[in-house]
């Protein structure tokens, strides 16, 4: 362990005044930045024009970000937006696509200066990134507020980038749909996915057939106004919208109203519990794919994008093995094994989709000896989907490094990439991008957009900014930025967790039990023994998933390690505010049962913060740890790291390994 450097050489290694001068909070990162000093100073004298092409569309959108700055700046500001001369001119080339569409242009070039703003972009969708990219430059001085001056080039690394939520284990209702949609137009992702059936539930109104969601739901369903609502928000936004049938597996809610679609005979009712199930759509029937053309031909007049994802994951095969009518059928038709009775199914699926005009998806499952040309593979078992699809010349996407249920760091998931090494550019222009992942089982209505936010944002970045985007500090530091000005559009994120607690303890109960989850990490998928009817209203539920307090504990301890000595006092009130948490959560229960919930893990951190703060002492005094303490610091870190205790998992495991390597 290295003593800490002398103050007067920390002072020389203060921040490089350089990289101060070119600092932008900007998220994602676009291709090309050049921040200026000055900028253009914003107040009720500002003024857009929109020259070349101009549409309701775009309108509406200049109106929303006019709306926005009026509500930063606490100034009325003009909403007839003119054709010539303005504050901000937007120079639009064309439309672009009717429908949103994996072929848009999405790129924009964008000015600031001290006179005015410009953007030009070849489409309205472009035009709508560039002024979201306007907005992260606004900033604030004692003069007043002021955009950044500024010259941008701009375009998305990749075409597809997205973000699964599954409205199915958990229902999310409207207002959760639109807002993530909203928060996805700050930081320019442009597929939602929606994942609308599973075995838990049915959630989309059919006329065709309104069993599905009439006994599938538990009356919690989209209507199919709702859904034609949400598809129009999203094109407003730029946003396609995917939806997900998933089958043939994972299908247990259809058969509440349908058994006759299943291979076995029912009755059956909605699951509750999580995992993976034997109810499985029989492929071997020409009723099956009689219902699929007609519910198919239903819902294409929903949803206009032209990906329509099957699912295809988790074929659980019982009901296949034991069905003396399946087994038959396959002998008959030489169809070898279950892998290749699903491929059969695709096959017959992937043609009802081919005469709607739709191009299909599926989970990596779904990747067998003789699947039909034309599915785009979605790799979330691993890395291989995606290497094998591209060898075989399919489009793929990634999702394996971005489940949002499993609760990694931002960090953790900023540093993964879409392209595995090894690649050829023909095989990297393959893939098509990425999408974030929001299972249910875990998150409600109430919880989900605390995890999804602010780390979707860094993964948005992954997938729109230059590969070479990767400093973790400075992810962070505009991630702090950009997480409030997420919350500025309508996610909830990061007022959740008090208001959660409140609901938990009252009074000083409560600011302390924040306090408390400032310092704590929710565990990740699984583990917790609930099902669909379980509350998710714990202390693990209110957590945040990446809280502040971990990076900038492991910034401080980076910082002491190289003498800031500012730093280091900071490092230190985080240990001792750890070491509190055992007493005041003990002394806090009798009145507030849930807080029980914490004492493990209070334990756990109150160690760790022992630990800390002799390392830090350590550091200061320039003496060096004796062996036998070098050993319990060890098990210490060994207890806690990558642990969980209860619900909880603990933060700053990082900031100390810093102050112990060597
Ligand atoms: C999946 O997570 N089963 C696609």
């Amino acid at each position: 362990m290295r003593p800490l450097i002398p103050i007067a050489l920390a002072l020389l290694a203060l921040p490089g005044l350089a990289a101060q001068d070119a600092a932008h909070t900007v998220m994602p990162v676009p291709r090309s930045i050049t921040v200026a000093s000055g900028g253009l100073r914003l107040d009720s004298t500002f003024t857009v024009a929109i020259r070349g092409h101009r549409d309701a569309r775009l309108e509406r959108a200049v109106n929303r970000a006019i709306t926005r700055l009026e509500a930063r700046t606490a100034q009325p500001m003009s909403h007839v937006i003119g054709s010539d001369n303005a504050t901000l001119v937007l120079d639009v080339r064309s439309a672009g696509h009717a429908v949103p569409d994996l072929d848009e242009d999405e790129s924009y070039r964008l000015g600031v200066t001290p006179a005015r703003a410009t953007i030009e972009a070849a489409t309205v969708v472009g035009a709508m990134r560039g002024l979201e990219t306007l907005l992260q430059l606004q900033a604030a001085d004692k003069s007043g507020n002021y955009l950044q001056a500024a010259t941008i080039a701009d375009a998305p690394r990749f075409r597809w980038r997205g973000v699964l939520i599954d409205a199915s284990r958990h229902f999310m209702p409207v207002d959760v749909i639109k807002r993530t949609l909203d928060g996805m137009s700050v930081v320019k992702l442009n597929v939602l996915h929606w994942h609308l059936s599973e075995d838990q539930g049915f959630r989309v109104e059919s006329t065709a057939f309104p069993k599905l969601h009439e006994l599938g739901s538990d009356g919690s369903y989209y209507t199919q106004q709702q859904i034609r609502d949400v598809v129009a928000y999203a094109a407003d936004r730029g946003i396609r919208v995917v939806p997900e049938f998933d089958m043939p597996g994972h299908t247990t809610a259809w058969f509440v109203g349908h058994p006759e679609l299943a291979s076995a005979p029912g009755p059956y009712s909605i699951e509750r519990r999580w995992g993976v199930f034997r109810p499985t759509m029989d492929p071997t029937r020409e009723t099956t794919y009689a219902f699929l053309e007609r519910f198919i031909a239903e819902m294409v007049t929903l949803f206009p994008d032209r990906s329509w994802h099957i699912g295809g994951d988790e074929v659980e095969p019982t009901q296949w093995k034991t069905s003396p009518t399946i087994q038959q059928w396959m002998t008959q038709n030489n169809v070898a094994d279950v892998h290749a009775l699903q491929t059969h199914f695709n096959r017959r699926l992937f043609a009802i989709l081919e005469r709607h005009g739709k191009q299909p998806v599926g989970w990596d499952e779904i990747l067998q000896a003789d699947l039909p040309a034309g599915a785009v593979i979605q790799s979330w078992r691993g890395m291989n989907g995606l290497t094998e699809a591209v060898k075989q010349g399919r489009h793929a996407l990634l999702s394996a490094p971005w489940y949002l249920d499993h609760i990694k760091t931002s960090r953790e998931m900023y540093l993964a990439d879409v392209l595995p090494p090894g690649l050829t550019p023909a095989q990297q222009a393959l893939v098509l991008g990425g999408e974030a992942c929001m299972w249910a089982e875990y998150v409600t209505a109430e919880t989900v957009e605390s995890r999804l936010w602010p780390r979707l944002a860094a993964v948005a970045e992954r997938f729109w900014s230059p590969a070479e985007v990767r400093d973790v500090p400075d992810m962070y530091r505009r991630l702090v930025v950009v997480s409030r000005r997420i919350e500025e559009v309508g996610p909830r994120h990061e007022s959740h967790t008090p208001a959660m607690v409140r609901r938990i303890a009252g009074g000083q109960d409560a600011e302390r039990l924040e306090q408390f989850l400032a310092y704590a990490r929710p565990r990740g998928f699984g583990g917790r023994g609930t099902t669909q009817l379980s509350p998710l209203t714990r202390l693990a539920d209110a957590a945040w998933p990446d809280p502040w307090t971990d990076w900038r504990m492991r910034d401080r301890a980076e910082r002491a390690v190289a003498g800031d000595t500012a730093a280091a006092r900071l490092l230190r009130e985080d240990f001792t505010r750890m070491a509190g948490f055992r007493q005041i959560l003990l002394e806090m229960e009798p009145r507030v049962p849930l807080a029980r919930d914490g004492i493990l893990l209070a334990t756990a951190s109150g160690r760790l913060a022992g630990v800390g703060t002799e390392a830090l002492q350590y550091r200061i005094r320039g003496t060096l740890p004796t062996a036998a303490w070098r050993l319990r610091a060890d098990s210490v870190i060994a207890a806690t790291d990558g642990k969980t205790f209860g619900l909880l998992r603990p933060v700053g495991v990082e900031a100390v390994k810093v102050l112990l390597a060597r």
